[in-house]
């Protein structure tokens, strides 16, 4: 008889791809479309039946909880699981095994994007009864993710980040399992980099003869661990945006989809959809592009800014030079200085990454 799914979703790991970013805020809370990246998952979950949720934190925890609460607010039951430091995915399940006991789940990385959800997977899964099915995806550089060889519709070899990968599937960032894989993580040992990874795990599982099946997934799927990647989900997340204007509009133009949000103000600008303008931000004399999501409270003025995420708070003036392919922190600013001599003046956290014409 099958049992219902638990879900794991994994909010924890340290982030080093989206410093500075990450210096100070969870990764998997930086928004999409104005929404963070860690509700499109949980809505996932929650779309394909499952209710029990496990979130795996680390040193964010706070602002993870702080952002979701008891998960009621998207039909969840939430429990918080602490990872003491992020040492590898099946390490994170390890840490679980308690809340997962001997139930099936569905683990999900909490900075995943999947455009189709994974209602039709959940079904198959329990359909097929494999003791793990995992998500593979055709890419052009395996070599930068897990990677599985396959036999018909058997796994038979998964490799992490190879240098010479054996197919281009690459595994896509949620897996289901039986409660067989805590016991298998219990038998691997750390990898080269020192984390337990969950391809050894699946390794191990197929290496007893256990049945693990493929599901290759067709509609996209995004990692948003890089900027590049984060700016992409952010431009096919926005390319399915409805259009609502409920913010207050002077002389301003607007064409396509776009999405604005109650209070706030735009004067004498421009904006080309697909975007979104968050609560409260305002917008001055400014061009707002395709592609951009500007999260409440931020400013625009006498500036261009497109296929870029502004996160709350900041604040871009009187440049010259369209702003592009960006994504600005929290409270930050971007302005031209008054003051002579003509010089570029900075307060720049570690990691950040400039580029001027
Ligand atoms: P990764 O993106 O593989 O790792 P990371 O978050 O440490 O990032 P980076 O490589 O840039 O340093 O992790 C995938 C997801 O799983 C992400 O949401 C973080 C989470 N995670 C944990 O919760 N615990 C862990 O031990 C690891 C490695 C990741």
């Amino acid at each position: 008889m099958s049992r219902t799914l638990k879900g794991l979703v994994l909010s924890g790991g340290a982030g080093t791809r989206l410093r500075p970013i990450t210096h100070t805020s969870a990764k998997q809370l930086v928004p999409v479309a104005n929404r963070p990246v860690l509700f499109y998952g949980l809505d996932a979950l929650h779309d394909a039946g499952i209710r029990e949720v496990g979130i795996i934190v680390g040193d964010t925890q706070a602002e993870i909880q702080a952002a979701v609460g008891d998960g009621s607010a998207f039909g969840l039951e939430v429990t918080y699981i602490r990872q003491e430091a992020p040492l590898g995915l099946a390490h994170a399940v390890l840490t679980a095994a308690e809340f997962l006991g001997e139930d099936p789940f569905c683990m999900y990385l909490g900075d995943n994007l999947l455009r189709d959800g994974i209602r039709g997977l959940v079904e198959e899964f329990t359909r097929s009864g494999p003791e793990a099915m995992i998500l593979l995806q055709h890419v052009p550089n395996p070599s930068a993710y897990g990677v599985a060889e396959l036999d018909g519709e058997r796994v038979v070899r998964l490799s992490e980040k190879p240098s010479e990968p054996r197919s281009d599937l690459a595994l896509v960032g949620v897996y289901l399992f039986t409660h067989a894989i805590i016991e298998a993580a219990r038998r691997i040992r750390p990898s080269a980099r020192g984390e337990l990874e969950i391809t050894d795990a699946i390794q191990h599982l197929i290496d007893q003869g256990l049945r693990v099946e493929p599901h290759i997934v067709t509609g996209w799927w995004k990692d948003t661990g890089k900027l590049a990647d984060m700016l992409e989900a952010n431009r096919l997340v926005l390319d399915v945006i409805g259009h609502r204007i409920q913010g207050e509009l002077t002389e301003t133009s607007i064409e396509g989809r776009v999405l604005i949000e109650p209070g706030a103000v735009l004067i004498r600008s421009a904006v080309r959809g697909p975007a979104v303008i968050g609560a409260g931000a305002r917008i001055e004399e400014a061009y707002i592009g395709p592609y951009t999501a500007i999260s409440d409270g931020c400013v625009v003025r006498r500036a261009e800014v497109e296929h870029s995420i502004l996160l709350a708070g900041s604040r871009i003036e009187d440049l010259d030079a369209r702003v592009e392919g960006s994504l600005i922190g929290k409270g930050s600013t971007i302005t031209r200085a008054p003051a002579l001599p003509r010089a570029y003046r900075f307060l720049v956290g570690d990691n950040s990454d400039i580029g001027i014409v």
